[in-house]
């Protein structure tokens, strides 16, 4: 049995949460994963931990409907009002799901969540951009110090396995470049432009649609998708970049015309993340660059994510699909806590 702790519990672990109630049999013969939820710390909806384990049909519709998840029965043993900080250290949570609403400049309190857990043995997965952007190094090595599982499959191109695909069906490549459309709000609005629409036309569109934020400041300057290819670096080029070594331009000069220019000359202006390594250098940039029709990524419209790893024995692979959801999202989750139960019980060969 996996004990599971919820530090926030927003729409993300409220889908994740809802996937393994809807899926217990299915994990349970399949990847002979059970789990158990046995805390939720949220800053704005309370905090409730049962060593038992939790009813988490009833923790869904009480945070639904009263926003609280403090009104809850719990067994005998059950606490309330602990903080997010007695919940990893003093429940008997064997994985920490860390979804917070967190700081993209400071990683916090992700940052913190995920070495209090690792310093207390306890695993964490999360889709927290914060922690393998800023401090994947430190956190990694303590993880691994701590024989722990840290898994951020959600923190690129949500739930679309960009980060765990090319680890386990590319081994054996070199990995020479990797470039990507990773933020689907800026991709949303430079193809609304490509209609003709103005980009302050195309931003409250988007905003409408709740791509993108009421402060559209880190998708439209390009801070999200910079963080993105810090993590592709950090992750798969084995590189430690910091998110401020990534080259950065966001969207917010472009105008209609630029975009208008580009399809006249048969291309698509987008906003690229590339990563690339220069023989042992890794550099890394976000920009908004012309793109051929021919270039796998030209096709990619909407709010949708892409990614191209450019490999020196398979050549170009391109993996494409949704970049955020709630569904997407906690799914993102489930992968990570599959392998976590892979690696807890390795399959006999
Ligand atoms: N805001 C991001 C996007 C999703 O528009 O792609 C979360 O990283």
């Amino acid at each position: 049995m996996v004990n599971i702790a919820f530090i926030g519990f927003g729409g993300v672990g409220q889908a994740l949460a809802e996937i393994l109630m809807e899926r217990e049999k299915s994990l349970s013969r399949s990847y002979g994963l059970n789990t158990r939820v046995v805390a939720v710390a949220d800053m704005m909806k309370g905090s409730i931990y049962d060593p038992d384990g939790l009813d988490v049909k009833n923790l869904l519709q009480a945070v639904r409907t009263d926003g609280t998840v403090e009104g809850i029965p719990g067994g005998p043993q059950a606490k309330k009002g602990w903080s997010s900080t007695d919940t990893i250290i003093h429940s008997n949570a064997d994985v920490i799901v860390e979804v917070t609403f967190t700081d993209v400049n400071t990683g916090e309190p992700a940052i913190t969540h995920c070495r209090t857990a690792f310093e207390h043995g306890k695993s964490v997965v999360t889709t927290n951009k914060g922690p393998v952007a800023l401090a994947y190094k430190e956190l990694a090595e303590l993880a691994e110090d701590q024989g722990v599982f840290f898994g951020f499959e959600g923190t690129v191109m949500s739930g679309t396995p960009a980060l765990r695909m090319p680890v386990e069906t590319l081994a054996g490549n070199e990995i020479t470049e990797i470039k990507g459309i990773l933020n689907g709000t800026t991709n949303f609005i430079l193809t609304e432009m490509e209609k003709g629409f103005s980009y302050e036309d195309s931003l409250e569109k988007a905003q409408q649609l709740g791509y993108a934020e009421a402060d559209p400041t880190s998708d439209v300057e390009g801070y999200d998708a910079r963080y993105k290819a810090a993590i592709l670096a950090n992750y798969l080029m084995g590189e430690s970049l910091s998110h401020t070594e990534v080259e950065c331009e966001g969207i917010s000069g472009v105008t209609v015309d630029q975009v208008q220019d580009a399809l006249r000359e048969g291309k698509k202006l987008r906003l690229l993340a590339r990563v690339k390594n220069e023989e042992g250098t890794v550099r890394a940039s976000v920009k908004p660059e012309r793109i051929d029709a021919d270039d796998p990524l030209s096709g990619v419209t909407g709010a949708t994510n892409a990614i191209v790893y450019e490999c020196d024995l398979a050549g170009p692979i391109l993996l494409t699909g949704a970049g955020a959801g709630l569904k997407e999202t906690g799914f993102s989750l489930l992968i990570d806590l599959i392998h976590y139960q892979r690696e807890r019980q390795p399959a006999k060969l």
